[in-house]
C-alpha cells in the first residue's frame, strides 16, 4: 500500500511512517523544510516537499497519483496563533482532501482531535477555540466528500512507550491522553480496515488491543 502523509515530519506522522515501513507498506511524506528529508527517509518514507499553505489542489493531487490512502497527520502546533489554525487544522486539510478526489485516492484518515464537533467551551482562549473550529471544519468539509475517509480525534497526545492498548469508539469518550505510538498504529491498522469508513471515532488509553480495537468497530 502507498500511503502519502500530510506533514510527514510530525511526531505521529514519523512513527507512522516507520510502522508503514517495516510492515511493507510504501509511506510518503509530505514535508515543507527540505532539512526534515533526512528523518523522514530515516523513518524508512520518501520524502516530498509540499508547503501545504502554499500548494493547490492541482499541484497535490499530481502528488497523490499512485497512491492509495491518504493521511492528513499535519498540525499548525502548540505555539501556533489562530491564524495558522485556520490555514494548516482546516485550510490544509481541506486541500488534501480535494486533491484526494481529484487524484481519485478514496482512502483517507484524518486526524482530528477530541473537542472537535462541538463549538468551543465558553470561556476557551482564543487560541484553543480557533483550534477547535478548525478541526471541526475540516471534519465537516471532508464528510461532504466522495472518499472512504475516516475522522480519527484522539485525546491529550503523549510522548510515551506505546502501550499497545487503546480505547477506540463512536463520540464521546471520556477526556483521556494516549501516547502518539499508539495513535500512529491505530491509523495503520484504520486503514487496513475500510470497513471503519464513514466513523468519526475518538481515541484514548485503554485495554484493548489495537487490532481488536479496530476490528470491533469495522
Ligand atoms: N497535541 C495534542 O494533544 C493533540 C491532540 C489531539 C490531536 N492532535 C492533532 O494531531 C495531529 C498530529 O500531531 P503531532 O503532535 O504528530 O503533530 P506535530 O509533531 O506538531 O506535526 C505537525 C506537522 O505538520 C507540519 N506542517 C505544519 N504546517 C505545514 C505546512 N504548511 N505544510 C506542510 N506541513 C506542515 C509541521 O511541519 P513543520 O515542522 O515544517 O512546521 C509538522 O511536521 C495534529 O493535527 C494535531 O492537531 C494533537
Amino acid at each position: 500500500m502507498r500511503v502519502v502523509i500530510a506533514g510527514g515530519h510530525g511526531k505521529i506522522a514519523l512513527l507512522l511512517e516507520r510502522f508503514l515501513s517495516e510492515r511493507g507498506d510504501q509511506a510518503v511524506g509530505l514535508i515543507r523544510n527540505p532539512a526534515h528529508a533526512a528523518d523522514v527517509r530515516k523513518a524508512g518514507a520518501e520524502a516530498v516537499l509540499c508547503d501545504l499553505e502554499a500548494a493547490v489542489a492541482g499541484d497535490v493531487a499530481v502528488l497523490l497519483s499512485g497512491a492509495d490512502a491518504v493521511v492528513f497527520a499535519a498540525g499548525a502546533g502548540a505555539g501556533s496563533g489562530a491564524p495558522r489554525k485556520d490555514s494548516v487544522d482546516r485550510a490544509a486539510a481541506v486541500l488534501m482532501a480535494d486533491a484526494a478526489e481529484r487524484a481519485g485516492v478514496r482512502r483517507f484518515v484524518q486526524i482530528s482531535s477530541m473537542g472537535a464537533g462541538s463549538p468551543p467551551q465558553p470561556g476557551t482562549g482564543e487560541v484553543w477555540a480557533a483550534y477547535i473550529t478548525a478541526k471541526t471544519a475540516a471534519e465537516t468539509d471532508l464528510r461532504t466528500r466522495d472518499l472512504d475517509w475516516t475522522i480519527l480525534r484522539p485525546g491529550g497526545l503523549t510522548d510515551a512507550p506505546p502501550s499497545g492498548r487503546v480505547r477506540l469508539a463512536a463520540p464521546p469518550l471520556p477526556a483521556g491522553t494516549i501516547p502518539r505510538a499508539d495513535v500512529a498504529a491505530v491509523i495503520a491498522a484504520l486503514l487496513d480496515e475500510p470497513g471503519t469508513r464513514h466513523q468519526t471515532l475518538e481515541l484514548t488509553g485503554g485495554d484493548s488491543p489495537v487490532a481488536a480495537a479496530v476490528h470491533s468497530i469495522s
